[in-house]
């Protein structure tokens, strides 16, 4: 049994997709009868990129979690819904059902309204990957309150300056997280980031790791009593169910941060209807779903792949995802293997950064593993290299899986481009066709259409997608201007991704990477602007230059170049003090691998800094630095080489 919209051939895949061009409208509204609504849409799309200004579904009402909960409880009640994997292999696993999730949704939903939680508000959630997590994020949706939640390897001081911009009024974290070897004090850095804070009202504090922390009267409230005080409610009340709330077609559902090539993260806005409609589209197609099968997305909830696969697409789909809590190397590198074996996993969807890690580990962490559940793999982040697409394809899908490379960014919600799995061809290192309805074009510097062909048969060009497709970020949160100037500005009339790429003969793209001052450590985003601020927040630095550089496992490497106005000790001392500033400023995810201490930068005459040749000598360029004529003082070049 297929969904009613699964692509089941490649001759269906080329007859949907010109009739998601041809006849937007008419494709989009058949696939969305699907989806359960409380009132139709009066308009299947309006839109300009100009504004920008996107609006599909306009005038229908709906809430996403009866779509990923209520809508399977008749059939699908006690089919287990989120499976959890503990951090230690050893501790008792859970199974959520679709009936036990909607209890618990419920519940949580009534926790918030007590709290004075209202549609609308902003609810930063701080939480390792423990099923509260997954009840925290849809009981917000549950009751309209827009979600925002932020990786636990953010710092106090990104916090505060996500709390601040949101405008966040509710917090929802743990005492702590467990990751690996690692205990991390998270409702301990909350403190910190409410430090001088007037806005936040309420903290809600789920109990994980029993580290000690302080409560303040008034503020902060334990999950636990919460949910027992919510459920007498509800008994007394006589049913578990909590009504969702009508949700405009438009309104937000969530915030989430991510980096761009300027200091300050953006607040991408995510819309209800939309953002439902393509992450369930896109599961379904892209990983070939078949109801029954076990879905294992090993990203944190703290990114959108998190979102979009462990959450919302699966459970739209009436899947059961996994959900770990842990990291791939603890207590072995055999971790991944053993999940998959444990619970007879068939998807499994991870990053190219991880399996070039496992990849490293050699054979022994595979020995006595049988992964003979597994039909389709996934990777998604960034670019994946032909040396660890091989691997992943022997070693893991024994051949017999189908691998997808799936591309996309936090602002398209979902997957755009991507082989659907044994439906469409793969081809290694390559994220190869757009979804149906994703209209992807190469343009030169000017924003023009580049046509020509290098001797290879390719064009090279900066990735634009030409229209709307249903879960395009609405806007930046706070500052509409900024999501025109950063997506929408650079060329007329196209949603400029940031990103390079190739398209050979048959039509299929090959994304190479960022083409602005924006960093892939781990697939993890990072601004170079970002982590330049965070090392010039350091008392003894007068400047820095960051540039990305290529790195085994990671991808992109930080590398950066420092001047200090001195040592306090000495270089070493130094060095580990500018670390754990940017440690304090964004997080350790944005540590540098490497610092260079210069005396001097390249810049031009009108004191712009030459990345293009501090990105080269980090490569480890020596000579061919290009033209270094324009510099102020090409000394500087000189003396950095000598330095490497
Ligand atoms: O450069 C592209 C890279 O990751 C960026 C988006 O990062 P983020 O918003 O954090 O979302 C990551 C998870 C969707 C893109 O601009 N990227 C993502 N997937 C791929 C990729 N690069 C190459 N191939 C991919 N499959």
């Amino acid at each position: 049994m297929h969904h009613p919209y699964q692509i089941r051939s490649l001759e269906q895949y080329h007859t949907d997709y010109k009739r998601s061009i041809e006849d937007s409208e008419g494709f989009w509204s058949n696939i969305a009868e699907q989806f359960v609504w409380k009132k139709k849409w009066d308009k299947v799309l309006q839109w300009n990129f100009n504004e920008p200004r996107v609006r599909w579904f306009e005038g229908a009402q709906l809430n996403i979690t009866e779509n990923c909960i209520d809508r399977h409880l008749a059939d699908k009640g006690d089919q287990p819904a989120i499976i959890w994997e503990p951090n230690d292999p050893s501790d008792r696993t859970r199974v959520v059902t679709y009936n036990i999730l909607h209890k618990r949704v419920c519940q949580f939903a009534q926790v918030l309204i007590n709290n004075g939680v209202k549609k609308g508000d902003r609810v930063c959630i701080y939480m390792g990957m423990v099923p509260e997590l997954a009840y925290a994020v849809l009981g917000c949706a549950r009751i309209g309150a827009i979600h925002s939640v932020i990786f636990g390897g953010f710092s106090a001081q990104s916090i505060a300056d996500r709390l601040a911009d949101a405008k966040a009024e509710f917090i929802i974290t743990c005492d702590g997280a467990y990751r690996g070897a690692k205990d991390i004090p998270l409702k301990s850095v909350i403190d910190d980031a409410l430090v001088g804070n007037t806005t936040v009202k309420r903290v809600i504090v789920y109990t994980r790791t029993r580290t000690p922390v302080s409560m303040i009267k008034g503020r902060d409230v334990w999950w636990e009593e919460e949910m027992e005080h919510a459920a007498l409610q509800l008994e007394q009340a006589g049913s578990v169910h909590v009504p969702a709330v009508a949700m405009e077609a438009e309104d937000p559902l969530f915030i989430l941060y991510t980096s761009g090539s300027t200091g300050k993260p953006k607040g991408v806005v995510h819309s209800s209807a939309g953002y439902m409609l393509w992450t369930n589209y896109t599961f379904i197609n892209v990983f070939q779903y078949q109801p029954g099968q076990v879905h294992f997305c090993t990203a944190d909830i703290g990114w959108i792949t998190g979102h979009s696969y462990i959450l919302y697409g699966p459970l739209s789909a009436g899947a059961t995802s996994v959900m770990f809590e842990g990291i791939p190397t603890w207590p072995d590198a055999g971790r991944f293997w053993d999940i998959v074996d444990k619970y007879k996993v068939n998807i499994l969807y991870t990053a190219p950064t991880a399996i070039r890690s496992l990849m490293g580990f050699g054979m022994q962490p595979l020995e006595g593993k049988e992964l003979s559940s597994l039909q389709v793999l996934g990777t998604v982040g960034e670019p994946i290299n032909e040396e660890a697409w091989h691997w992943y394809d022997e070693h893991i899908g024994k051949k017999r899986c189908p691998i997808v490379d799936t591309w996309w960014q936090t602002e398209t919600g979902g997957v755009l481009i991507s082989n659907l799995a044994g439906i469409t061809p793969a081809k290694a290192a390559w994220a190869t066709l757009p979804l149906p309805g994703v209209q992807p074009m190469l343009v030169d510097e000017n924003g023009k259409q580049v046509t020509e062909r290098d001797e290879q048969g390719l064009i090279k060009g900066n990735l634009c997608i030409k229209t709307p497709w249903p879960s395009i970020l609405r806007t930046t949160y706070g500052d509409h201007e900024r999501c025109r100037q950063n997506y929408f500005a650079t060329y007329e009339n196209l949603y400029f991704t940031g990103d390079g790429a190739l398209q050979d003969e048959q039509g299929n793209f090959r994304i190479t990477g960022r083409v602005d001052d924006v960093l892939n450590v781990s697939g993890h985003r990072i601004g170079t602007a970002e982590v330049e601020n965070a090392i010039n927040a350091h008392a003894g630095v007068v400047e820095s230059a960051v540039v990305g550089y290529p790195h085994d496992i990671k991808g992109q490497g930080i590398y950066a170049y420092v001047i200090v106005s001195h040592f306090h000790q000495d270089a070493e001392q130094t060095r580990k003090d500018i670390l754990q500033t940017v440690t304090r400023v964004i997080g350790p995810i944005a540590k540098p691998d490497k610092i260079q201490f210069v005396s001097g930068l390249p810049k031009t005459r009108s004191g712009k800094i030459m990345r293009r040749i501090l990105r080269k000598i980090a490569e480890g360029e020596t000579s061919n630095l290009g033209d270094t004529t324009t510099l102020l003082d090409p000394g500087v070049v000189e003396e950095i080489l000598k330095g490497v």
